[in-house]
């Protein structure tokens, strides 16, 4: 049995990845510079100062701006995401994470999470799902953003598990080279994904038993 699932929080337990892009979307929009999904998703997994320093790149902008008005770019988005999340319950949970939840407790598996946004702990407040982590990784206190594996190694070890004993499920393509990178087994919810040890589309096509299927598989032939 795997010993933890990781969790990633936007996109994967609830769909805020749609309100980081619309947030992004109306500060670049500020900028003159225009932002469509098929970009945004190398925003996924990519931490506020990094994702602005992307954006500010893909229109030549790289050095337009002092640290001053970057950090002012960055507060005005995270105010309108802010403004976003304020409708935030728990109807929200996407599709197969409570049974999920449910049967990785039931299963005596540990429970992590690891996303490098700040408002983490908000959000899993407003979808009521606090008491279901045994660990959640502190974003403000992570050196490297993903892809780099620092985040999943975090939260192995908070959890007090062996990487190559735990899951990690991500929505972003840098999430799943941060999990391959740990030594973790990689889950990607997403048509588009690459590199993933198990892809799903949705995830509401994530149950328990499949999962532990794949992961024993890739135990005995790895
Ligand atoms: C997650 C999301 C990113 C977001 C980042 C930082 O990784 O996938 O889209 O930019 O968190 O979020 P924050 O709430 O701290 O701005
Ligand atoms: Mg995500």
């Amino acid at each position: 049995l795997p010993q933890a699932v990781v969790f990633d929080l936007d996109g994967v337990i609830t769909d805020t990845a749609e309100f980081h892009f619309l947030a992004w979307q109306q500060l670049a929009q500020k900028l003159g510079i225009s932002i469509d999904r098929a970009f945004n998703e190398q925003l996924k997994g990519v931490n506020r100062a990094d994702s602005l320093t992307r954006i500010l790149q893909r229109a030549g902008q790289a050095d337009a701006y002092t640290p001053a008005q970057r950090q002012q770019f960055m507060t005005e988005k995270n105010d309108l995401y802010r403004e976003l999340l304020a409708t935030l319950s728990p109807a929200d949970i996407l599709p197969g994470i409570l049974p999920l939840l449910a049967d990785l407790r039931a299963a005596g598996c540990r429970i992590g999470l690891a996303s490098v946004s700040e408002n983490a702990p908000q959000v899993l407040a407003s979808l009521g799902l606090c008491d279901w982590f045994h660990f959640c990784a502190d974003a403000r206190a992570l050196t490297h953003s993903k892809p780099h594996p620092e985040i999943f190694l975090t939260a192995c070890r908070g959890l007090g598990v062996a990487p190559d004993q735990a899951i990690g499920i991500e929505d972003a393509q840098a999430g799943i080279t941060a999990i391959n990178a740990s030594g973790m087994y990689s889950v990607g919810i997403g048509a588009s994904l690459t590199g993933a040890d198990y892809r799903l589309n949705h995830t509401g096509e994530l149950a328990w038993p499949d999962l532990l299927a794949h992961w024993q598989a890739e135990q005995a032939c790895p």
